[in-house]
């Protein structure tokens, strides 16, 4: 039998577990080491396990990492050691997966933390598609800690990063910023300077940061307020109003349209439809849908319906940076 770590929000474990049994229907879930971090059992081999979804980003699963060995805390690091030895040009990702019981704020006193700091000073590479990856997670289960370990290439995997968490270079200011920034590296999408964006929900701004960044010029519409260096810069237009109330008056046609409206998602998704006349046929849309429980998978369905009226799903994801939502990316229909 072979083990793995599934990674994936708190929010969707259902939906990843269902999301790896269509294609692995006998896996099973051995434990909830951390919320949104499940051991799974299978029978397939961890490269067969993670090929379906090598070409095409998964909607919920983060991160899929193989468990050849589990050992107690005391034994990891001579363990680990060997592993090391035994795969020389491996890079170690190591990770504290937060307590069931006492959350994050138990991890900084563990004797976990003390281990994972010396792991990482004796190992601080980052990993590119080509190399292979010694994944570490170390974890309490049942009151004792233990290392969860395993070898694979990260061009095998779901994410090159540790629990699919991506490290960023540029500083936000804010946690939406990073949600925009992870869309279009999963989504592939590159920005063209100079193309006319519509940033609806702007306030307070970091997703038309980001916009300006890559050299867009931006109508942000937003009913509360903007960073005031926004405010500020020549190629930022904005709207202190309602989406709905813009939209009578929205000076399109736009390249592209960006909505992380805080809006019931069949809501959001009624009004995107109505701002499609406004994106260029050969425009992008990025989005967020906001969901809640209970049944989220039949709002997601149905905000899906509503948007497929004016544009083509590309693709949904749910993003490491998202809370209780998922990401889409859009594309105008043609009629
Ligand atoms: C999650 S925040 C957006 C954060 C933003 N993307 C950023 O990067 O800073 C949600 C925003 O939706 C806005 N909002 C809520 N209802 C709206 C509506 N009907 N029209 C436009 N914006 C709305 C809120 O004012 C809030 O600024």
């Amino acid at each position: 039998m072979n083990h793995s770590i599934l990674t994936c929000s708190p929010y969707f474990v259902e939906l990843a577990v269902n999301e790896i049994r269509r294609h692995h229907p006998s896996v099973v879930v051995l434990a909830t080491l951390s919320p949104g971090c499940l051991l799974v059992q299978t029978s397939t081999p961890f490269d067969q396990f993670i090929r379906p979804f090598r070409d095409r980003l998964p909607i919920y699963l983060h991160h899929l990492a193989p468990v050849q060995q589990t050992v107690a805390l005391h034994q990891a690091e001579q363990t680990i050691e060997k592993w090391l030895c035994r795969h020389s040009t491996a890079i170690l990702q190591a990770r504290i997966l937060p307590d069931m019981v006492n959350g994050a704020d138990a991890i900084s006193m563990s004797p976990a933390n003390v281990l994972l700091q010396r792991l990482q000073q004796s190992n601080g590479k980052t990993a590119t598609s080509a190399s292979k990856i010694l994944s570490v997670a170390l974890a309490r289960q049942n009151t004792k800690w233990k290392a969860f370990i395993g070898v694979s290439w990260a061009n095998q995997n779901i994410s090159p990063y540790a629990g699919g968490v991506r490290p960023y270079s540029v500083q936000m200011p804010n946690r939406a910023g990073y949600k925009l920034l992870e869309a279009l590296t999963d989504f592939g999408i590159r920005l063209r300077a100079g193309d006319r964006a519509l940033d609806l929900g702007a306030a307070p701004g970091a997703w038309t940061m980001v916009l300006r960044q890559h050299g867009l010029k931006v109508t942000a519409v937003a009913p509360t307020e903007m960073y005031p260096d926004l405010l500020n810069d020549p190629l930022v237009v904005y709207r202190g109003m309602t989406a709905e109330e813009y939209l009578p008056h929205a000076e399109g046609p736009f390249e592209v349209i960006v909505n992380d409206m805080r809006m019931d998602a069949q809501d959001s998704s009624r009004l995107m439809v109505s701002y499609a006349r406004h994106l260029q046929a050969d425009g992008i849309g990025i989005m967020t849908l906001k969901l809640r429980q209970p049944n989220m998978r039949r709002l997601m369905d149905h905000s899906f319906r509503i948007l497929r009226r004016a544009y083509k799903i590309m693709q949904v994801r749910q993003l490491v940076s998202n809370r209780q939502e998922v990401c889409l990316f859009l594309r105008p229909k043609i009629e």
